[in-house]
């Protein structure tokens, strides 16, 4: 307990040591708040600067999704394995315990399914539960070029707002229609609005060429989504390639937990993301793991 017994002088000022001002490196997040940076340095490894987010938010539109019909069994054990948890708070409370000590990025929007629009969204949380849930972040879509653009991008707006009384950032998924052409001149311009309506960090698919112009031109980070399941090396060489032209790492769900072994390719993108690990070298982690699996 502190008390006035022997209260010594303090003696080492180290006054020749300028006092440091260290904001948190990453991209657009130099003038955010300590709790905001703090988020971020949670969400994006502050010795690489880049994220393994493991994205099991499928559900929320399109139900029981291959490889998420059990959420408890499947995801679990891979959560270990990512820096982030990206996905709904039904899927969360309901099967991933709370002893669970991995960013939280929290799908906050929902309003249609795969029978409908997808663009016609609407924001599903309130703020309050973000942060009774421990979010490290608020995400939702924009829709640029969609039937409900407008809407979307309110949504996204709405969710910056909120997030920025209390510290919490947010990420803006690109969402692209089904007629949308997924060509520089798309990505250019939603990842450009994503960032200037305020989102601190936006996903993105990637693509040839052009992908490292989006990345310059966009003032904060961007991840990838993995998209539809490709073969495995495929998927590796993606992710590296997205990284080499400077993605802050993956936002990936099918091309993990849809893999014959999601273990295995886990570790394997997280190779390719925090060690640079080559394409070529990283698919041995997954063979490695993928032969322990089988025997036991
Ligand atoms: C769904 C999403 C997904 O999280 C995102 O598409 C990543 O998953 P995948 O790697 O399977 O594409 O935002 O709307």
């Amino acid at each position: 307990m502190a008390d006035k017994d022997d209260v010594k002088e303090g003696k080492e000022f180290y006054v020749d040591v300028p006092a440091k001002n260290e904001p948190f490196f990453l991209k657009g997040s130099g003038a955010l708040d300590w709790g905001m940076q703090n988020r971020l340095a949670r969400i994006f490894n502050p010795v690489s600067g880049r994220t393994v987010m493991l994205a099991f938010d499928h559900g929320y539109f399109q139900g029981p999704t291959t490889g998420l019909e059990r959420i408890d069994v499947n995801i679990r054990p891979l959560a270990e394995y990512a820096d982030v948890l990206m996905c709904t708070r039904g899927a969360l409370r309901t099967s991933i315990p709370p002893s669970n000590t991995k960013a939280l990025v929290l799908r906050c929007s929902a309003g249609q399914s795969i029978l409908t629009e997808l663009s016609n969204e609407l924001i599903s949380v309130d703020i309050e539960d973000a942060i009774r849930l421990n979010a490290c972040a608020l995400t939702a879509q924009i829709y640029i070029g969609a039937q409900y653009e407008h809407q979307s991008i309110a949504n996204v707006t709405k969710l910056i707002d909120t997030g920025m009384r209390y510290g919490i950032p947010t990420m803006a998924v690109t969402g692209v229609g089904a007629d949308m052409k997924r060509d520089f001149r798309y990505f250019a311009l939603a990842t450009r609005i994503a960032a200037e309506i305020g989102a601190h960090y936006v996903k993105s698919y990637y693509f040839e060429p052009g992908f490292e112009k989006v990345v310059a031109a966009c003032p904060v980070p961007i991840v990838i989504a993995g998209g539809k399941k490709l073969p495995e090396l495929e998927a590796l060489e993606m992710a590296y390639n997205a990284v080499q032209a400077g993605a802050a790492g993956v936002d990936m769900g099918r091309n993990i937990f849809q893999s014959d072994c999601p273990l295995g390719m886990i570790q394997a993108v997280s190779a390719v993301v925090h060690k640079d690990e080559k394409p070529k070298q990283a698919i041995k982690i997954y063979e490695a793991v993928k032969n322990v699996t089988a025997k036991n």
